[in-house]
């Protein structure tokens, strides 16, 4: 990859903070992110829980819940804050929810294309709409039936997280931003999930894997590893940091041990 193209995803010295309902700023979450996502790379996001892997989602995505307090997040070189969530996903950005919402009385069919058109910025033809999800279906081992059922209503954690992928490669994401599409999955689904984030690696193309667990980093295989802490990125590395954190636990690097 060439250096002269921006990265897809550059955090430097990122903050940011929650904003409550009164519209008043808490206490910084992260303290300072600092991370460099080229095109054609996976980075996995390791960490325990509450140590901020959801906050830094949800503010790439541009949630209202997250305000930056400092540093800054680009996109293709471009700064993501104060960008709208719709433009975000215009822009080729994709969020995978750890817990998808439910819609009852919204049918996946008409949700999906509605979502496909409204990043494309144009109507899909049914001709390329129907072959389309067909096939991603019988990769996701979906049946047909799904697509006449309400998003997520009465689905399984396994459905969810199948509905989740079929979203994603529907809208074929420039940078995915999984967060914890592995929690609670059988190793059925777990590998599902992991081959439709391997279809989507290309040259053009990114993603962040969010996880607690080393578990789908056996199927998606990272080209960088970092982890965090209260916050802040304590150390980063090649794959085999995932494995090491697995056999030794957060509280190894919790305590600052080299
Ligand atoms: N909206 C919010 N208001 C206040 N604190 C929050 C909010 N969202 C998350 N937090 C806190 O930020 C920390 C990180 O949470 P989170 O990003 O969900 O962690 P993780 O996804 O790694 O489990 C936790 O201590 C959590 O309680
Ligand atoms: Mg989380």
């Amino acid at each position: 990859m060439s250096t002269s193209h921006p990265p897809l995803l550059e955090l430097s010295d990122l903050r940011v903070a929650p904003v409550a309902d009164d519209g008043s700023v808490g206490k910084e979450i992260l303290k300072g992110i600092s991370l460099t996502l080229r095109a054609g790379t996976v980075h996995a996001l390791m960490g325990r829980n509450g140590s901020g892997k959801s906050t830094l989602s949800a503010v790439l995505m541009g949630h209202p819940k997250f305000r930056v307090t400092g540093g800054s997040m680009k996109y293709l070189g471009e700064d993501l804050t104060g960008i709208p969530v719709h433009e975000r996903a215009r822009k080729g950005l994709f969020l995978c929810f750890q817990y998808p919402m439910a819609l009852p009385g919204v049918g996946v069919a008409q949700f999906l294309r509605q979502s496909v058109k409204g990043v494309r910025g144009a109507d899909v033809p049914s001709k390329e709409f129907r072959p389309l999800v067909k096939k991603h279906l019988e990769a996701l081992g979906i049946p047909q039936t799904f697509m006449t059922r309400y998003v997520n209503d009465g689905f399984s954690g396994g459905e969810k997280k199948r509905m989740e992928m079929l979203h994603m490669l529907l809208l074929e994401p420039r940078l995915a931003i999984l967060d914890e599409v592995d929690s609670g999955l059988d190793v059925d689904a777990l590998k599902v999930v992991a081959e439709s984030i391997n279809r989507l690696r290309s040259p053009e193309r990114g993603q962040l894997l969010v996880t607690h667990y080393q578990r789908i980093l056996d199927y998606v295989v990272p080209d960088e590893v970092h982890v965090l802490l209260d916050g802040e990125i304590v150390r980063s590395g090649a794959a085999d940091l995932a494995r090491e954190v697995e056999s030794r636990g957060y509280e190894w690097l919790a305590k600052g041990a080299a």
